[in-house]
């Protein structure tokens, strides 16, 4: 499914990666998407260590904007929840990513006011398209 997210965003999170991979390496590679980006996983990673293999977060709050990584890891916490480009809220922690899944990190209106934020800091810097 093709996204129909910007290329760049406003509010990229920081790319250094919050877990390393140490065992388990053999596994078949797999691409999956956050926030519109192609990024890796193998088979059998769940969606959280995928996403943590790329960056230091899952999503940011709705309620604080505050960066979430997961706590528990075992479906306990609420704390990992993610939504899809297709807009299903789903549970990293406790579900595989799979080939082509399309996740992000923020609500829709979280991206718009980064993206009005971005237009707004390029004008005050004179760069504004
Ligand atoms: S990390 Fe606690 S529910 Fe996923």
């Amino acid at each position: 499914m093709p996204s129909n997210l910007p290329s760049s965003q406003a509010s990229k999170p920081a790319c250094e990666p919050q877990f390393v991979r140490i065992a388990e390496t053999g596994r078949a590679p797999l691409r999956f998407y956050i926030d519109g980006d192609e990024a890796s996983a193998l088979q059998g990673d769940t969606l959280l260590t995928a996403v943590l293999m790329q960056q230091r977060r899952v999503r940011n709050s709705e309620f604080s904007g505050a960066p979430r990584a997961g706590f528990c890891l075992i479906g306990a916490c609420q704390d990992c929840w993610m939504r899809t480009e297709d807009g299903q809220r789903i549970r990293a922690c406790s579900t595989l990513v799979t080939e082509g899944m399309r996740v992000l990190t923020q609500s829709r209106a979280a991206r718009a006011d980064a993206a009005v934020a971005g237009v707004a800091g390029l004008a005050a810097q004179g760069d504004a398209p």
